[in-house]
């Protein structure tokens, strides 16, 4: 896309305009503040600014342009966000390629059939005498109506062509239908509803649109498949949906977590009772779709899969991927309950307590070694070599996975270098930059590193006394490394051109407004300048420590004891500094 065409459409808009039509904000000075609607927040940390079109949240260290700003909000891919905004701005998109006219259609068609199949199904259940068992069946499974309607529950009649009839009225095709995934074809091609004598649960897309079902027999025949699923068609891809994430997406911006449960019922329940953080895999195993669409929202991610085998299964499965994407995770434990809808059942209160005391996904097996076996058995032993220590390897923070190595070293008496040999054999064939958590980390690095910089050309105090410890090492963004490279060859902030940079400008505003925050006051200023400063150096320290455990595992490889002890003594000493910085904040 033109440059031209993104100022352009910033020019037409105001940054707070736009902003304000998503979140309150409020005036403060020349900029606006608002509440972070990216972290949960009480005082407002996010600052707008309409001179400079940009914003910056320095709660959770967001910010962008407009562009970003819709992204990050609606969840949208770039050219999304650039349809939305041109839009309201009138400004026509030159390179705007239609997509082949007739797909767009097909999709459109089908999202329209799956939208009358849902509230079609609605109305007989909630209106309709053959509605009547089903909508009794989920009374008795506690549902409300509010959670009836707003979930569009409905009921498929015992009939093999009641939505058929109901849709070609409508003047709608056959084959469409079909492709809807709502009706069947048989061998000798005649056509039948897909879902008959079913709860039918729509599933919904991120945006709220219905795009297959999920359907329920009223009672387990023991014959019958308990549910039957839409299949994948152009508008569902089972690896891409997570059910109730257009209801959850808020809550799990807001509580900064997720809950992922497997059933719909699991999900429906928590959402009824209150607790809207909460999605299911609906049968299938997590994807890296699934996790790629979460990490947009949050990082932290709490399982409640069914206790039983198939449950454990997909949570070690879940578990692994995820830890491998940066996620952190927490293993919700069911005690005396099958699955999360029968917790709610027994009481919304022990559903929160099991939230609120999940344990550690690591600690969770760590556990379970402990209390599944005698201590010290070989059984013992075999199951952490197979089934805890290759998790270990996933860590991508040295200190936690030297943590872990730890515990378990003094927990079980396995000796250390076992622990880490093990780890390294596992580490064999692993994708170590996971490209989600990889982007987030940049950007946040990012941030640290324009806010130094800011703090430097507006505090220009801050410069003697940091000056000793910046390494230009610790700035990984080219254009602001070489203005940081030319104030310290400088030895002064005051050299020309630097102040004119745009990021430079960037970085003032951000600690202007900073500065707007606390009130006018220099010395909180400084103070969290140099918190900012310290952040900055711990996160340019993780990343040398990671490549010095490279560096170590290589020079193991090697047997090359000298460069062993050398890279050793190069990662205490860092450690230490890491330490040092650590304790600042
Ligand atoms: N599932 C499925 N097909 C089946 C059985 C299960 O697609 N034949 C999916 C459904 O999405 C279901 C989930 O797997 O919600 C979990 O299945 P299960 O634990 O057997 O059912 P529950 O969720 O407990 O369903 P309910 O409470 O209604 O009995
Ligand atoms: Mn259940």
């Amino acid at each position: 896309m033109a440059d031209q065409v993104l100022q352009d459409i910033k020019d037409r808009l105001n940054i707070a305009d736009v902003i304000a039509g998503y979140i309150p904000i409020k005036k403060a000075g020349t900029s606006f503040k608002a509440l972070c609607p990216f972290h949960h927040e009480k005082t407002p940390s996010m600052q707008i600014s309409p001179q400079k079109q940009i914003w910056h949240c320095f709660g959770c260290g967001e910010g962008g342009d407009i562009f970003g700003f819709v992204m990050k909000y609606e969840n949208l891919e770039f050219k999304d966000a650039l349809k939305i905004l041109a839009d309201k701005a009138g400004v026509k998109l030159p390179q705007y390629k239609p997509q082949d006219k007739g797909a767009v259609d097909e999709k459109d068609l089908l999202l329209r059939i799956n939208d009358f199949a849902a509230r079609y199904y609605h109305e007989v259940l909630i209106s309709s005498a053959a509605g009547k068992p089903a909508l009794e069946y989920l009374k008795k499974r506690g549902m409300t109506d509010g959670t009836i309607k707003q979930w569009q529950i409905g009921y498929a009649p015992d009939n093999f062509h009641a939505l058929e009839q109901a849709l070609v009225k409508k003047g709608v095709g056959l084959n469409d239908l079909v492709k809807a995934g709502v009706s069947s074809k048989n061998e000798r091609g005649q056509m039948y509803d897909r879902f008959r004598g079913r709860v039918t649960f729509p599933i919904y897309n991120y945006f709220g649109e219905a795009v297959g079902f999920s359907a329920r027999i009223l009672v387990d025949d023991g014959k019958s498949a308990k549910y039957v699923n839409s299949p994948e068609t152009v508008i569902y891809n089972k690896s891409k949906i997570l059910f109730g994430l257009n209801f959850a997406k808020e809550a799990i911006r807001k509580l900064d977590e997720a809950v992922l449960v497997e059933g719909q019922m699991d999900c429906i329940s928590p959402h009824q009772s209150g607790f809207k953080n909460v999605v299911a895999t609906s049968g299938t195993a997590l994807t890296q779709q699934h996790l790629d669409q979460l990490g947009r929202l949050t990082k932290n991610l709490k399982f409640c899969f069914d206790s039983d085998t198939a449950g454990k299964a997909a949570s070690r499965r879940a578990g692994e991927m995820a830890l491998k994407q940066g996620f952190r995770i927490k293993i919700i434990v069911l005690k005396n309950a099958k699955d999360p809808d029968e917790l709610l059942r027994s009481g919304p209160g022990l559903w929160e307590k099991a939230v609120k005391e999940a344990v550690w996904f690591l600690d969770y097996y760590i556990d379970l070694a402990e209390s599944s076996f005698p201590t010290g058995s070989v059984e013992q032993k075999h199951y952490l070599s197979t089934d805890v220590v290759p998790f270990l390897g996933y860590i991508s923070d040295p200190l936690e996975q030297d943590h872990y190595v730890r515990k378990i070293s003094s927990k079980f008496l396995i000796s250390e270098k076992v622990i880490r040999e093990q780890i390294k054999k596992e580490k064999i064939g692993i994708a170590v930059k996971p490209e989600e958590s990889g982007k987030t980390a940049v950007a946040t690095g990012l941030l640290l590193e324009k806010e130094v910089l800011g703090g430097l050309l507006f505090e220009p105090g801050l410069f003697g006394k940091i000056k000793s410890e910046i390494n230009l090492e610790d700035f990984e963004n080219g254009e602001i490394r070489s203005l940081v490279e030319a104030i310290v060859r400088a030895g002064n902030v005051a050299v020309p051109g630097v102040k004119q940079a745009v990021v430079a400008k960037e970085a003032v505003f951000m600690v202007e407004s900073q500065l707007d925050g606390l009130g006018g006051n220099t010395e909180a200023l400084e103070r969290e300048l140099f918190k900012t400063f310290a952040l900055l150096k711990i996160s340019s320290i993780k990343k040398q420590q990671q490549s010095l455990q490279n560096d170590i595992k290589n020079a193991e490889n090697l047997k090359d004891k000298e460069k062993i002890d050398f890279f050793n003594q190069k990662f205490a000493k860092i450690s230490e500094q890491r330490i040092k910085f650590e304790e600042f904040l």
